[in-house]
């Protein structure tokens, strides 16, 4: 089968296609034959060899989500048949014609979702439902405030935080991205390239923050928070080390928090893939919800995908298309 392999760790251009013998599925796996596949950021960390826990990245195929049909199904699955179509949250892998995959870690492409949305699905709304609705705990009624908002998890978290609802403020890099997510439903859209997020939101205060960004933001995240407000990490691209009043979050008990979900257990992700078909999948079937795709890309131009989401350009979702020959 054709995959896409990292050389070595470096720029988009390690990304080569290659042969590479089609896995077979485990009792407990699903062989996919993949029609799309979702670029992540996390992808590019990986490719870079900078993704914490994901070690030796030569030869490695990355790829943490794919949406295609069930070619082969191992001997304890019951769950699916061959030509089902699912979508799937994978360690690694997705950019390939082929991938195999815990069966409890597929998903049914939502009705109504080609499959280039569906593959645009498990990563992020994966760690949104986890980091936003179990981790932070975010209720009808509070508000959100989601810096990268324009991101894959950003648009994903301002959809779903106001189908359930919820108030969302956001940030964002210029006034295309935050004009985007107001039509999303962002009630503020905050560009941080002309105004301080702590000022705008200072007078409503929030109750929950989804941050990427660290660094400096922790403090003023911090400060922003109401009574009992929680601050959920996904990543700190500007920095894991931070300064804050330790006082202030007794004062008025506020809870850190945050995680990673790759290193999950295989447990843990079929437990979290039966909450988000519980909760989410109803969403997307009313159109309540829909991930956004900025562009696809076919699999052979995997390194011009990760080139643009590097240029941070995109809003929403990048997606490979893979036409596997049979
Ligand atoms: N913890 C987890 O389990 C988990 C899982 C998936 C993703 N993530 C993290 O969630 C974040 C979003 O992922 P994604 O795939 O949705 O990414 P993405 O679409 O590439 O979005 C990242 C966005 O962050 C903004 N940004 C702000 N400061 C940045 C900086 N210093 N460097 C680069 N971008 C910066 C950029 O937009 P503007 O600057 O214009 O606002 C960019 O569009 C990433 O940090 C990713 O690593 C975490």
């Amino acid at each position: 089968m054709n995959a896409i392999i990292i050389q070595q760790p470096g720029g988009p251009d390690v990304l080569q296609l290659q042969q590479q013998p089609r896995p077979r599925p485990a009792a407990h796996e699903v062989l996919i034959r993949v029609q799309a596949a979702g670029v992540n950021r996390p992808d590019v960390l990986m490719r870079q060899g900078k993704y914490a826990g994901s070690g030796e990245v030569a030869g490695l195929v990355p790829g943490l989500e794919v949406a295609g049909t069930i070619e082969q199904c191992g001997t304890d699955v019951t769950r699916w048949r061959p030509g089902d179509a699912v979508c799937a949250l994978l360690p690694a892998g997705g950019y390939a014609e082929y991938v195999v995959v815990d069966a409890r870690h597929c998903l049914p492409v939502p009705a109504g979702c080609s499959m280039v949305e569906a593959a645009a699905l498990p990563e992020t709304v994966f760690t949104v439902w986890h980091n936003v609705f179990q981790r932070g705990a975010l209720r009808p009624g509070e508000t959100l405030l989601v810096h990268g908002g324009s991101s894959g998890i950003g648009t994903t978290a301002i959809q779903l935080a106001t189908a359930l609802g919820s108030r969302v403020a956001i940030t964002a890099g210029d006034a295309a991205k935050c004009t985007a997510c107001r039509e999303l439903g962002a009630e503020w859209a905050i560009n941080y390239k002309e105004e301080d997020f702590e000022a705008v939101l200072k007078p409503t205060g929030v109750d929950v923050v989804l941050d990427m960004i660290g660094g400096e933001y922790t403090a003023k995240n911090l400060r922003l928070l109401n009574d009992d407000g929680r601050l959920v990490f996904i990543n700190a691209m500007q920095g894991a080390a931070a300064e804050f009043n330790a006082l202030d979050v007794m004062r008025r008990r506020l809870t850190i928090t945050g995680s990673t979900l790759r290193p999950r257990s295989a447990d843990f992700k079929a437990a979290l893939a039966a909450a988000v078909q519980q909760h989410v999948w109803p969403l997307v079937a009313t159109a309540a919800f829909r991930p956004v795709i900025h562009r696809t890309f076919p699999l052979a131009e995997a390194a011009a995908a990760h080139q643009l989401m590097e240029s941070s350009a995109h809003i929403g979702k990048i997606v490979l298309e893979v036409a596997a020959a049979r």
